[in-house]
């Protein structure tokens, strides 16, 4: 099938082969600037993309046409459309991109995972006294009106949050709900992170008895949803190091019944990582992965001590490695993944601001850098969300997405099969998501996005116009030999 037959089945509205408006004869008053009309820069030379196919979708275009020199366009304009920054899309068709990508999640709290919302109707349910305070905390915004926020303004609400825990089942039903809203969001492996202690504390609860609820969850929504679920048990620095070897002895207790390592979370300003150095280098004897936060928004050289005397092989985000050089060789060398968690860092200040993030200059350094949530309930946001926000933001083209979801496969704390089988379902979920997403583009917004790419390769100016030039000239000749061809058919109709 030729594309002539390709358009005559799919343009109708906005056809330029219908006869010119009187307005545009006469050049009284300039029409209204068509949706398909490209921007006014060099390249474009404020070309229209021919409105027989400016609604067409990229997808129905390349399926139905069989013209080899359109697909030789479509071909290349789709490699470099790869290679762009997404900015350039629509936030609407961005967000339903990065919810159609296959995700893995790394750093996620449990228990900073329930929104407020369901919070506050959980505890009303179940009996469990909300404080007024405690409500006003929860129910204040992430952000503080004038922008500011710290990471101990942050503490507070999510200490705050901790009264849900009331008992096992609790726990349990709360796992499953978290869990749940995670494969809803098209996370195919969820290393989810908790802290006994603090889960315990508010009710007394026994620290093995939290393990055993979270567990009981996540059986019970692994049966349920398309999800793998691992588990971190972590130590909080706020705690003695007596409680930290309880957790640590928990940890390793539970290694055959989904716990893959051990975390350090907490007030890193105020509590230095050494006096838990020992618990995690038991974890490293006992089999466990070592994941703790640091260089969030302490000392920067806290990534390297993490490294070096935590025998870390993840970091809990670790963006202020970015101001010690040494911290940076080694996360390099030693190829270290960083858990980084953008809306959070941004929402505690622990990073300036999105143009202050140090995201883009550790990507191209060729540090892991991986995408997560952090706490998700209490920021209000979705993995599919940080994708968007980090794409939007830090310039990330499709490609450097898939290098980052790859990374957090490489990184998660999957071993042998199990890492094998999520590689293979995550790459070709981006393969599917990447065609989806070419397929539902405009062929305007094909040509942004390629252009875009081509900038980013390097490719010089005249090269870029080439191809534009080539590309429409084509397109309108096709456009005409579309109207001449119904127009023979309306000849041979009369
Ligand atoms: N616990 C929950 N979120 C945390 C964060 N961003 N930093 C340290 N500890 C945490
Ligand atoms: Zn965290």
């Amino acid at each position: 099938m030729g594309l002539k037959a390709v358009t005559s089945g799919i343009v109708v509205a906005n056809d330029s082969t219908k006869p010119r408006s009187k307005t545009e004869k006469t050049g009284s008053k300039p029409p209204p600037p068509a949706a398909n009309t490209l921007p006014d820069v060099d390249v474009f030379q404020s070309r229209s993309v021919p409105n027989i196919f400016a609604q067409v979708p990229v997808g129905d275009l390349y399926r139905k046409t069989n013209d080899a020199a359109l697909l030789r366009f479509l071909d290349e304009a789709i490699a470099y459309a790869h290679l762009a920054p997404l900015s350039s899309l629509d936030d609407a068709k961005l967000a339903i991109y990065t919810k159609s990508l296959p995700k893995v999640e790394l750093h996620q709290h449990l228990d900073g995972s329930i929104d407020p919302e369901t919070l506050i109707e959980f505890a009303r349910q179940r009996g469990i006294d909300l404080p007024a305070d405690t409500i006003e905390t929860l129910s204040r915004p992430a952000q503080k009106a004038n922008g500011r926020s710290t990471l101990k303004d942050f503490f507070e609400r999510f200490r705050s949050a901790q009264v849900v825990w009331k008992d096992r089942d609790a726990i349990k039903t709360l796992t499953v709900h978290v869990i749940e809203k995670a494969a809803h969001d098209n996370v195919k492996h969820l290393e989810l992170q908790f802290s006994p202690v603090g889960m315990a504390e508010c009710h007394g609860l026994d620290l093995e008895d939290v393990v055993k609820g979270v567990i009981d969850g996540v059986a019970a929504a692994t049966e349920q949803f398309a999800i793998g679920v691992r588990l971190i048990v972590t130590i909080s620095r706020r705690r003695s190091v007596a409680l930290g070897w309880e957790v640590e002895k928990l940890a390793a207790k539970y290694k055959d019944r989904g716990v893959v390592a051990l975390g350090l979370a907490s007030d890193e300003k105020a509590y230095p990582a050494d006096e838990f150095a020992p618990m995690f280098q038991a974890a490293e004897k006992d089999g466990l992965g070592r994941a703790p936060h640091s260089g969030e928004d302490g000392p920067a050289t806290n990534v390297a001590t993490a490294i070096k005397k935590l025998k870390a092989n993840r970091i809990g985000h670790g963006i202020r490695v970015i101001f010690d050089p040494e911290g940076l060789e080694l996360v390099r060398t030693e190829d270290i993944p960083l858990e980084i968690c953008p809306s959070s860092n941004i929402l505690t200040g622990a990073a300036e601001s999105w143009a202050k993030h140090p995201f883009r200059v550790l990507l191209d350094a060729g540090v892991r850098v991986t995408i997560n949530t952090d706490d998700p309930g209490l920021f209000g946001v979705t993995l599919s969300d940080e994708m968007a926000l980090a794409a939007k933001h830090f310039d990330l083209s499709c490609k450097e997405l898939r290098t980052i979801i790859s990374n957090s496969v490489d990184a998660a704390f999957l071993e042998g099969r199990d890492k094998q089988k999520l590689r293979l379902q995550v790459l070709t979920g981006i393969s599917e998501a990447n065609r989806a997403l070419v397929d539902n583009l405009t062929l305007r917004e094909l040509l942004l996005l390629a252009v875009g790419g081509m900038r980013r390769e390097g490719m010089p100016m005249d090269q870029q116009r080439k191809f534009v030039e080539d590309f429409m000239s084509y397109l309108e000749a096709a456009a005409e030999g579309n109207a001449a061809a119904k127009e023979d058919a309306a000849t041979l109709l009369a």
